[in-house]
């Protein structure tokens, strides 16, 4: 089912975007509260490497920061009409035609499904095709081995590690730095714009 979106920050029309698995349509305002539920949750802050809990006020604000800016595409990611996680593109930059990513499913009972890497997948088309981009970033905790899986399989590779970069409940932990680029996501994935 294709829906016709305005996207927020651009005034670009998008429409919801078709993965194998799940779909990609903008984040609304009316996301928030479910965003949050999920951001607030202990074991996800704990994979993202967020150390506070976050208040309504706070993601309104960071939701009203992010339309303006321009500088990011963020996407609900929906499994048969079930808004399950979000995806987004930060720090888009068109000089250098780059992008870093973030990801969270939110329902924990769709881990480890094929949904995460679907939606990268899915988000990686958009950004190479649509955005014209070069090079998607990402940084990611050493030992977050569900997601390096994930991020593996999509075509990421390790750039570098950041040695004991997060202080967090009691220790230094190590980011993997990763990344891909466009022609290495057409050696991949195919060359042809599927699914937009
Ligand atoms: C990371 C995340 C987006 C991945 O999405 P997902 O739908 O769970 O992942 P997928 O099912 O697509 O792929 C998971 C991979 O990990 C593997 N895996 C599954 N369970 C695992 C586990 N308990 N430990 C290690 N690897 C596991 C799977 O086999 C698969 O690898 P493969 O494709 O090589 O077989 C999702 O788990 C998530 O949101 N986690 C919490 C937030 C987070 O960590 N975000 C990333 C921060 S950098």
């Amino acid at each position: 089912m294709l829906f016709n979106l305005l996207f927020p920050t651009s005034g670009k029309e998008v429409r919801t975007i078709i993965g194998q698995r799940v779909s990609l349509r903008p984040l609304e305002r009316g996301d928030l509260a479910t965003s949050i539920k999920w951001l607030n949750d202990a074991e996800i802050m704990r994979l993202l490497g967020r150390r506070h809990q976050l208040s309504m006020a706070e993601e309104e604000q960071w939701y009203e920061d992010y339309l303006k800016s321009g500088k990011s595409r963020i996407f609900a990611i929906e499994e048969g009409g079930s808004h399950i996680g979000n995806i987004g593109l930060h720090k888009i930059d068109n000089e250098n035609r780059s992008a870093s990513l973030g990801i969270v499913i939110g329902e924990k009972d769709r881990w480890g499904k094929g949904h995460g890497s679907d939606a990268l997948v899915t988000v990686l088309r958009y950004a190479f095709r649509e955005l014209g981009l070069h090079k998607v970033s990402l940084r990611v905790f050493q030992g977050n081995d569900r997601a390096i899986s994930s991020y593996k399989r999509c075509g990421f590779k390790q750039e570098g590690v950041m040695r004991e970069q997060v202080f967090k409940d009691g220790k230094f932990h190590n980011l993997f730095a990763m990344s891909i680029l466009d022609r290495e996501f057409d050696e991949l994935h195919g060359k042809e714009s599927k699914g937009i």
